[in-house]
């Protein structure tokens, strides 16, 4: 079972994590907010580039910015996106989340105020692992 934690409060920090989104080209703004063992909230934003493939995700930069800090262990990840639809991680993400926690709790933006929960397993399962 995966730290109890406060669920509004982790999506309310994506949210306003998305305000710092650097999307000009897209105009598709995405927060992160990953809560790691030790209680920390570390925030990420998408952050694009006129070379296109090299847009950095929302989720991927709040993994590397806690990593950088040597956190490596996460309970949850919240996810805000734009307040029309739902957010769900994309498939690239899933595989750079499960790298550190492969059965970590993911809530992600269904609208301004909604969200789903779900888990990392049920999004990504049968995860890749080197033997
Ligand atoms: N994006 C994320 O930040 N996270 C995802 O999981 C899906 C997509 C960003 C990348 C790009 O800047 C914009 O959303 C549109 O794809």
């Amino acid at each position: 079972m995966p730290n109890a934690f406060d669920a509004d409060k982790l999506m309310a920090a994506a949210r306003a994590a998305r305000e710092h989104s650097y999307s000009p080209y897209s105009a598709f703004a995405v927060g992160a907010a990953l809560l790691c063992e030790d209680g920390t909230v570390v925030t990420g934003c998408n952050v694009e580039n006129a070379s296109y493939s090299l847009t950095v995700c929302a989720e991927e930069a709040a993994v590397a910015i806690a990593v950088s800090q040597g956190r490596r262990r996460f309970t949850a990840i919240a996810i805000a996106g734009p307040p029309e639809g739902a957010t769900p991680p994309c498939g690239g993400c899933r595989q750079i989340l499960a790298e550190f926690a492969p059965s970590l709790a993911v809530l992600y933006s269904s609208g301004a105020e909604s969200h789903e929960t779900t888990s990392l397993e049920t999004l990504l399962p049968a995860q890749f692992e080197l033997p």
